[in-house]
């Protein structure tokens, strides 16, 4: 959570942290500001306050900040409330270091006691505070801004990615990783720093992503990488392929509506790389990665899949896509409790598959590092490249769906979908699951998904009048069974995360248990019921609701004429095997969820609370 620019070189760095802060407000934005060297006055000049970028972008153009070295933030609160006090960059006692910082120091009570001590005085309730103040107690300890960073960083614990200054040494700007992304970006005679790629593809596409306990001290023509001991560490830059168009909202009202209707190209992107001459390729799991041989894959005894949220979502999908096509149990479960709980279940012929789009979900990397320690091989599935979890995985599967800025996860759901199916078709293959045939009809089923999904996409009148109609409803229900029942959870998930409205997904056949006590004239139900063979299960399900005077609206496959007498408000989908139906029924759900929370004029891209990379457990 929370953004981080940083800039050093010859350019206008109020101007370029503003762009920058702009590109990452999606990870925080609670609260904003800027600090720069003020060559004039050689001192630091700083400019924060609470509210979105757009405050200070204000405040800024009454009040500029001129010079080429500077830092700034967007935050997404943990300490302290969101007011101007704890708004990021915090100065030291003197004014001479500014610092910003992503993350949670779990140590500092015990530091700001320690310092309190020691005469130092705190203006903020934030954690982040610490951090400059116990830089600046070793600064004045004869230490270099480089060496006084790396001694504060070896006492903190918890998780930060920092970036800082000072006056005192101009020519200079650091960063430092633990447990938080941070990248390096590399240009002609500037350089940068940031805690995601979009904040600087404007100025540059050469990035190093740092690892673990590494800090980097900046100057306009050098970037000089150490780890906490000051050992050196050499890194060659990777080029980033993503284009700053692609991270732009080209004319859409929302990046969320943009990202919903690149689905389509995003899943035939895939396609076209997977399926080649009817065969399907993971090069990235083949003879050339030497842990994931096919041999062992073909192997493994059971599977389980870690990721929170949306990617969790996709991951229970997935367990009914591998249990199906490939007859292995698989245990689909939640990061933050795998961690705790799972993990000794697991050993050497279990495989792990972390979702993430981020990367950098917290609780999943740590199931990872559980996992491993545990002995398993993980794969993980992810949308950005050279994020930690890539790193930290034995295989990494790219969902390659371009950068996703809209909060809410719409493209790279699909997309991930896509990837497990055809793994888990590829494992079939491995595991001799399935006939050859059977595969070519699958394959071909694939296939026919991104025009199936444009056929959706191109009627959303219908979607969004539906949606408008039922906006004002106080609480949803989401209903699905077998392998649209995650669909369920996902879809109520979409509509609360942008809506705020009350919504809970269920499997259909759990209604009697206890939800069917919730229905009434004023609960709208949404039924996913697409040809299958739970069809008329389903369809008694919503008599169930109707005779309770429930609003039931349902997504239901073209042509069907028992639902039409049924219900009136029926969004319908192409015909397609129900085991595919998950990539198509998410289209009207996003769709759904994003014109109601349009129509209660809710910020649909920055939803209230939240943030797109949920850094900190
Ligand atoms: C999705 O709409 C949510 N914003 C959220 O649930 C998200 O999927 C979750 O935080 C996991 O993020 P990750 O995919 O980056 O790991």
């Amino acid at each position: 959570m929370c953004g981080i620019v940083g800039y050093i070189g010859e350019r206008d760095g109020q101007k370029l942290l503003l762009n920058g802060l702009k590109c990452l407000e999606y990870r925080g934005y609670d609260s904003s500001g800027m600090a720069i060297y003020l060559e004039k006055k050689k001192a630091i000049s700083l400019r924060k306050l609470s509210g979105k970028v757009k405050n200070l972008e204000v405040l800024l153009e009454k009040k500029p900040l001129f010079g080429s070295l500077g830092i700034a933030h967007t935050r997404w609160a943990t300490h302290g409330p969101p007011n101007q006090l704890n708004a990021h960059p915090h100065l030291d006692c003197k004014g001479e270091i500014a610092l910003v910082h992503n993350g949670i120091i779990e140590n500092y009570r015990e530091i700001k006691q320690m310092l309190l001590k020691e005469t130092h005085t705190f203006r903020s309730q934030t954690d982040t505070e610490v951090i400059v103040h116990l830089i600046e107690k070793f600064y004045y300890k004869d230490a270099s801004l480089e060496e006084a960073t790396r001694r504060a960083a070896k006492l903190l614990k918890g998780s930060f990615a920092i970036a800082l200054f000072s006056d005192r040494e101009p020519d200079k700007l650091i960063g430092a990783r633990c447990g938080s992304p941070l990248i390096v970006g590399l240009g002609d005679k500037e350089n940068f720093l940031a805690s995601d790629v979009p904040a600087i593809l404007d100025y540059t596409k050469k990035v190093i992503f740092l690892e673990e306990n590494e800090l980097v001290v900046l100057e306009k023509e050098r970037v000089k990488i150490t780890n906490f001991e000051g050992e050196i560490i050499k890194r060659e830059p990777v080029n980033i392929s993503w284009t700053k168009e692609e991270a732009q909202k080209q004319g859409f009202p929302h990046f969320m509506l943009k990202e919903i209707l690149e689905q389509p190209q995003v899943l035939e992107k895939i396609l076209e790389q997977r399926i080649k001459d009817s065969g399907i390729f993971f090069e990235e799991l083949g003879s050339s990665s030497p842990v994931l041989l096919s041999k062992k894959l073909s192997q493994i005894k059971n599977i389980f899949i870690v990721a929170c949220g949306t990617a969790y979502h996709a991951g229970l999908v997935g367990k009914y896509i591998l249990e199906s096509l490939c007859r292995i149990p698989v245990l689909a479960e939640v990061s933050s409790e795998f961690r705790y709980h799972s993990s000794f279940l697991i050993d050497k012929d279990t495989l792990v598959i972390a979702i993430s789009q981020s990367g950098e979900t917290a609780d999943t990397l740590a199931s990872v590092r559980q996992a491993k320690m545990q002995g398993a091989e993980v794969i993980s599935i992810c949308n950005v490249l050279g994020s930690t979890l890539t790193r930290e995985s034995d295989a990494v599967i790219y969902t390659h769906a371009g950068p996703e800025i809209s909060v809410a996860s719409t493209k790279t759901y699909t997309a991930q979908l896509m990837i497990l199916y055809l793994f888990a078709l590829y494992l079939a293959v491995l595991k001799e699951t399935l006939s050859k045939d059977r595969i070519n009809d699958y394959l071909e089923m694939l296939k026919q998904i991104p025009p199936k999904q444009r056929q959706i996409l191109s009627n959303l009148k219908i979607i969004r009048e539906i949606a408008r109609k039922h906006s004002h409803f106080g609480s949803f229900l989401y209903l699905g069974r077998n392998i649209n029942y995650p669909s369920a959870l996902e879809g109520a998930l979409k509509l609360k995360e942008i809506s705020y409205i009350p919504a809970e997904g269920y499997a259909a056949g759990e209604m009697k248990h206890g939800p069917i006590a919730l229905i009434d004239e004023y609960r709208a139900v949404v039924c996913i019921i697409p040809e299958s063979k739970l069809y008329d299960k389903m369809l008694s399900n919503i008599q169930e609701i109707k005779s309770r005077s429930g609003k039931v609206i349902a997504i239901a496959s073209e042509e069907d004429r028992k639902i039409k007498e049924l219900v009136s408000q029926v969004i319908y989908i192409p015909k397609i095997e129900e085991l595919f139906s998950p990539l198509l029924v998410a289209l009207p759900l996003q769709l759904m969820a994003y014109y109601i929370a349009v129509k209660r004029k809710c910020n649909v891209d920055q939803p209230r609370n939240l943030a797109k990379s949920v850094t900190v457990e």
